[in-house]
């Protein structure tokens, strides 16, 4: 079946070296900075408050033990990827070596949602806590500017009844449009077509500022423990999905958001001075540092805290207002601690999406202004420019509710296509140097198929329906043009 041909990965070996035309100045530290820069943001700064009041209580550390287990398993799987195959387009470029050009396609445009619906959604949450922030200083933006024009919320009876999930529950809010969340996409996009060099320079510096401001955090905090917050440490079930074990298990898929972001490490492979030994480090250096960091983040939450106050946007700022005015100093700069970690989320999300739009478009499945790269800035610009410009309408448009949901199940379908991805590969092409072996890759892999599957699962039906949209919009594409416009397709015609 010609939609299912593969690409070698010796042709995608050859590719990593022969196109020099992005610059390689990424070493290990800038990977694992990119790695850090793109996870810690909205995830613990918004969500954990909102999953510890209403699903976990302290046992809101537990989720982010198995969310992290499961993006550990699947950290492994693209570590052993993206060191075998170092050339941009991540999980899609995989894709395309194990388990074919449709397989690939599938990534591909599942990936948009992780990235470019990633980008709007923390511009979002970028916007309410710049606003905020503002606030303080006696500089008010007013809601209208400042928020998306309508909101949306399925009915909860509807269902798999697309058409209701789709049609019903739709109301204006009386704004007009979300320009903070514009402005900061805007920017970025900016920096970007620049070039990688200035963008990771910038990004280094705020990942210090956001890492620095959590450690201040976790320092403060535990002079305020409380152990009686803590227990019970798993408050009893109170139904479906509220708190006990169940609780604990739907706390992890809703805080797996804070985890997204590893794996864009991988985008960068071509970037990345020598990927063989550094895209490893850049992955799993990166989620290990995070997973210490939001353990410790949410045990110090959960301790100065009772989690039943928890519910609120900014839940670490709250706690911090909890522990009296002896820290109150603290508050502002856990603020500009939340606007850099988003900022750089922004940031790293951007820099991937063009380059699997970079790689879709050499192989031929998207059109050719998508690999277009400038001449003196050396970047992807065109494809740049165009997902700044898509990120901005969405950001400023569209409720976050849906882009934030979808961008959890797209990450995961990628992720456990990866998983397979490098179980069969051992199979189909064991011969293959491996400079980074994923360890009892029988098992690793299963298990990363089945934690990631295990989460989607758990995701509401109408996070599922609008997955399927997408996907069945990707095909459209993929038949009215990729599949005709393929390179490897004319190249296997040719010869
Ligand atoms: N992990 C990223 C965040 O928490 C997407 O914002």
């Amino acid at each position: 079946m010609k939609f299912l041909r593969r690409k070698p990965v010796a042709e995608l070996q050859a590719e990593a070296v022969n196109d020099q035309r992005l610059h390689r100045t990424l070493g290990p530290v800038n990977l694992v900075a990119l790695g850090v820069g793109a996870i810690i943001g909205a995830g613990i700064f918004v969500l954990t408050g909102h999953a510890a009041a209403e699903f976990a209580g302290p046992g809101i550390v537990l989720s982010f033990v198995l969310a992290g287990l499961a993006c550990a398993f699947a950290g492994l799987c693209y570590a052993e990827f993206a060191a075998m195959i170092p050339v941009s387009g991540s999980a899609y470029t995989y894709g395309y070596a194990t388990l074919g050009e449709l397989f690939a396609w599938i990534i591909g445009w599942d990936l948009i949602l992780e990235y470019l619906f990633a980008a709007s959604t923390v511009a979002v949450g970028w916007s309410g806590y710049m606003v905020s922030f503002l606030a303080d200083f006696g500089l008010s933006i007013p809601p209208e500017l400042s928020k998306a024009p309508y909101t949306h919320q399925a009915p909860a009876d509807a269902g798999w009844n697309l058409w209701r999930i789709f049609t019903e529950g739709w109301s204006t809010t009386g704004a007009i449009l979300n320009v903070p969340a514009m402005f900061v996409i805007a920017v970025i996009t900016g920096l970007l077509v620049i070039g990688i060099r200035e963008s990771a320079a910038f990004n280094n510096l705020v990942v210090a500022i956001k890492v620095t401001v959590i450690l201040l955090f976790l320092a403060v905090g535990a002079a305020y423990l409380n152990p009686e917050n803590w227990t019970p440490f798993i408050p009893e079930n109170q139904g479906p999905g509220r708190f006990g074990w169940d609780g604990v298990f739907r706390a992890a898929g809703v805080i797996f958001f804070a985890y997204i972001g590893f794996d864009a490490v991988s985008t960068a492979a071509q970037e990345a001075r020598r990927p063989q030994r550094d895209m490893p480090i850049g992955i799993l250096g990166s989620l290990l540092v995070c997973t210490l960091l939001y353990i410790g983040v949410a045990l110090v939450l959960t301790g100065v805290i009772k989690y039943t106050e928890l519910g609120v946007p900014d839940p670490i700022a709250h706690a911090i207002d909890s522990l009296g005015s002896a820290v109150a100093w603290l508050r502002p700069i856990i603020k500009v601690g939340a606007i850099a970690g988003l900022s750089s989320v922004i940031l790293v999300m951007m820099l991937g999406q063009p380059r699997i739009f970079y790689a879709m478009s050499r192989d031929g499945l998207l059109p050719p202004v998508f690999s277009h790269v400038h001449h003196r800035f050396r970047t992807p610009w065109l494809a740049t420019i165009l997902t700044g410009l898509v990120a901005m309408v969405m950001a400023g448009l569209f409720p976050i509710g849906i882009l934030g949901e979808l961008v959890s199940i797209g990450t995961l379908l990628a992720f456990t296509i990866v998983c397979a991805g490098v179980f069969v590969l051992r199979f189909t092409d064991p011969e293959i140097p491996r400079p980074f072996r994923v360890p009892a890759f029988w098992l690793i892999c299963p298990l990363g198929v089945l934690s990631c599957g295990w989460l989607m699962y758990n995701l509401p039906p109408d996070t599922w329906a609008r997955l399927l949209v997408w996907m069945a919009l990707g095909m459209g594409l993929y038949w009215g043009y990729g599949r005709r416009h393929s390179r490897l397709a004319r190249s296997r015609a040719a010869g």
